[in-house]
Parts: structure tokens; sequence; C-alpha cells
């Protein structure tokens, strides 16, 4: 059975930079019960009969890439042109197949998001059709927010114009480094010039919140470059920016790049860390509002609504290849595999990979998430998202006094997450939810 002990912080040191050793990843609903395959479809089909009440958002995945970029690990298919009208065909279907739901029709939908993979490869027309189509079948609320992400590199004048023609109200954009040995290493195919100007373009239309998504820890990105993705970053009429720290995922062609001494290696923790404080102090000083621990608003145009509600647990009506959502209380994922994904859908079915039995503490999960997300350990909120919330927050209390003293926490009632404390959310995110799971297994509790 877990210690608390071992999620304490060192004590020793400044804990931006030491309060761990290793930074722990957070896997969604990973622990979740699966519903058996036998069973997947009649079950899928119960819960599309039941309502949804509470907010909503919608994902489609779009899983094409015109490269792998060598530290992502989210690459599944190249990208051919010839796919799109493929692929979009299949996920109007998708669209079509559930929209006439209870699930579906019974709740306003908040966020739309487009992800991947890379939505801006399909091509103009595509990316119209299936915004239309969304907001032609589904409840979305007057004002919802529909972002697409992308990259620059396929994404022209003519896809802009259509998708906000369509009803596309915000661009994700991931740009990772302006730099451009950093960018030719990692496999970005554009100059870190025609990012700029790329941005000129996009941000010069005024209709879309732009987000400029930045990485910090790259192979090759020095200190000196780091400081000027930061001043290319302030320079640019962006309305919100996403600082992501890398990850080195076994198995990514930067991970086996590095062993085969092909590149230089990622910067260790501590140097991270220090990349992040120079970044959270750079956006502080501009006047920008930290929205999560790794995204900042420029305007008041930027909501990030779509990510601070999936993190809250709201419910989420997923769609292609690869996507994954949650209804009700249960996740699901779509095939990964875009033959069997095809197959399945011209078989008239929701081409379903997994779902999961309903977890009953998914609520206290969700409100600690939740809570991480705002940037505040707020007890009292976990305490309402169940029973169990209550002997749960008292069991936790020794860890909070812990990283209160070290400094990842603030020692006022709101208990905010500190520069180091945002650094670290997601070992604290899992500490958190590794602490409850502890906590029922003490009091016997069956999950
Ligand atoms: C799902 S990816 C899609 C981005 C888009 N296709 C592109 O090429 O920029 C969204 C964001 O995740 C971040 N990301 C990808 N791999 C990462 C890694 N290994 N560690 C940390 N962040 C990563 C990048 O900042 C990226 O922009
Ligand atoms: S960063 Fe984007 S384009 Fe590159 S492999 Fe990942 S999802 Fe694909």
């Amino acid at each position: 059975m877990l210690q608390l002990e071992e999620f304490y912080a060192s004590t020793d040191g400044n804990p931006l930079t030491d309060a761990f050793d290793k930074r722990i990843g957070h896997m969604p609903g990973a622990s979740a019960l699966p519903v058996p395959q036998e069973h997947m479809r009649i079950r899928w089909k119960a819960l599309t009969q039941k309502e949804r009440i509470g907010p909503s958002v919608m994902y489609l995945h779009v899983p094409f890439c015109a490269n792998h970029c060598l530290f992502c690990g989210f690459y599944i298919n190249k990208w051919d042109r010839t796919l799109s009208k493929t692929y979009t065909d299949a996920l109007i279907s998708e669209l079509r197949l559930e929209a006439d739901g209870k699930h579906a029709q019974s709740a306003p939908i908040n966020a739309v998001y487009f992800g991947g993979g890379t939505p801006t490869a399909l091509e103009a027309d595509d990316l119209a059709r299936i915004i239309r189509e969304i907001r032609g079948l589904y409840p979305l609320a007057p004002d919802c927010e529909i972002t697409i992400e992308g990259r620059i590199y396929h994404f022209d004048e003519e896809k802009i114009t259509a998708c906000l023609e369509a009803g596309a109200n915000r661009f994700s954009i991931g740009v990772q480094s302006f730099d451009d040995k950093t960018r030719r290493r990692m496999g970005r195919k554009v100059s870190g010039e025609r990012a700029v100007e790329f941005f000129h373009q996009l941000t010069s239309r005024n209709q879309a919140a732009v987000v400029c998504d930045l990485m910090l820890g790259l192979p090759y990105q020095d200190d000196q470059i780091w400081r000027r993705d930061l001043e290319t970053v302030a320079s640019l009429e962006l309305d919100g920016v996403d600082l992501y720290a890398l990850s080195v995922f076994p198995g990514t062609p930067l991970d086996l790049a590095v062993k085969k001494g092909a590149c230089e290696s990622a910067a260790d923790l501590p140097r991270q860390a220090a990349m992040y404080g120079e970044g959270w102090k750079t956006l502080r000083e501009l006047g920008w509002r930290q929205l999560s621990s790794s995204h900042w608003g420029a305007s008041t145009r930027e909501r990030n609504l779509y990510n601070r509600l999936i993190k809250s647990g709201a419910h989420t009506l997923a769609f292609g290849s690869g996507a994954g959502g949650t209804l009700n209380g249960q996740s699901y994922s779509l095939d990964r595999n875009l033959k069997t994904y095809y197959e399945k859908l011209a078989d008239g079915q929701k081409p379903m990979a997994r779902l999961t039995e309903v977890n009953k503490f998914a609520p206290v999960n969700n409100a600690i998430a939740a809570a991480i997300e705002r940037m505040r350990v707020d007890l009292a909120k976990i305490e309402e998202s169940h029973p169990a919330g209550d002997g749960y927050s008292k069991y936790i209390q020794p860890l909070l006094d812990n990283w209160r003293q070290v400094g990842l926490i603030t020692s006022n009632n709101q208990a905010e997450l500190t520069m180091a404390g945002c650094f670290w959310h997601s070992t604290l995110l899992m500490a958190m939810k590794t602490a409850f799971r502890s906590y029922l297994a003490k009091q016997a509790i069956a999950v």
C-alpha cells in the first residue's frame, strides 16, 4: 500500500528545480474496468439512449501527419491528400449515425475540438463540410468554442477562410520553437520566419482566438534560443500560448535518435524547470493571465474552454479513428486502425475499440483533476464531490502540509499552486489520485 511519504517533495534546495527527481505523467482512465468486447455494442446503444446532463464537449480526431516529428507520441498515419475526402466522408457518416441519440441532443455542447494528428492537413472544403455538419446536427451552445488544431505546413489562406466561414472561432497552432536548427532537427518543415509570417496572416483576420504551442527542453534549444522563442511569442498578436515541457516517450524517433547518438539529448529536469520558470515570469511581466499550469491567455477572447471542461470531467462525445470520449461516467475509445474504422462505419456501427464501466469514484478523481487544472487544491470542492471525499481530504492533509512547507502550494486557504507547483503539476495530480486509491484501500472500500 502506498505511503503518503512517497510523494513528499524534497525540503532541500529550490522547489522549482529540486522538489522531485522525476515527473510522473498522467494516464486518464487507465485503471477503469473494461466492458467485455461481446457486450460493448449493446452497452454503447444503451448509453446513446440516456440523457446527457451538464457541461459537454465534442472531440474529433484527425489521425494523419505529413511526417513523424521526432518528439511526438501522437503520430499514427502518414498523410496523403487523397485521404482527405474518404476520411471526411467517414467522419460525417459517424456524426450522422448518432446525431438523433438522446445522448447527442439532450444538452448544449460547450466546446468542439478538432485534434490530431493534424486536422489542418484536411482540404479546405472538407474542413468546412465537417464544421457545418456539426453545427447543423448537434445542439451547440450559442457561445460554443470551436477549435481547429494544426501546424503551419499544409495550412494556407484558403483553409483559414474555409474554417472561419464555416464557424471555427479558435486556432491552436503547434510551433514548438521558432529556431530553424531546432525545428529542422525535430522534423518541422517550415522555417521560423515563415511561422512568424503565418501568425501575422492568421491574427490579422481578427476573427478567431489564435493560440501558439511552444515546447521547452527540446534538443538544440539552448537558453538563448528559449529566450528568443519567448520574445517572438511576445511580439505576435496572439490570444494565448501553451508552454509544454518535453516528455521523451519511449520508442519515439527522438528517444531512438538520442540512444543512437544521432541527436543531442533533451534538457534534464532541472534545466526544463529553469526554462519553465523563465517562461512563467516573462508571461507574467507581459500581463498575460495564467489559465492553467501550461496555458496563458493574452486577450479576453481566449477562454481555453475545451481544456478546462475536459479536465474537469465534462461529457466528451468522440468521433474519428483513435478518438477518446466519456459519457455519463463511462470512457470509450474508437478504433485506431483506419481500415477497420471504415469497415465498422460502412456496416452502420460506431467503431468502438474500448468502453469502460462507470467508476463510482470518478467524481472525486474529476474534482482532483479540476483542482490541479485551476491551480487551487480546493479541498472543499473535493469533499463536496462524493461522501468519500471528506475522509480523503483529512487523509491527505500531511502531504499538503509538506507541499506547503516546500513551496509548491501557497499557505493561504486557497492552497494555490506556486510557479514550482505549476511546473510539477502532473506529479501533484498523480500523487493526489494515487493517494485517493490508497485511502479507499485503507478504508477497505471497493473501487
Ligand atoms: C497533439 S499535438 C498536435 C500538434 C500539431 N499536429 C503540430 O504538429 O504542431 C499538440 C501539442 O502537443 C505537444 N507535444 C507533442 N509531443 C509532445 C511531447 N513529447 N512532450 C510535450 N509536449 C508534446 C506539442 O506542443 C503539440 O503542439
Ligand atoms: S507534432 Fe503534430 S504533425 Fe508532428 S507527429 Fe505530432 S501530431 Fe503529427
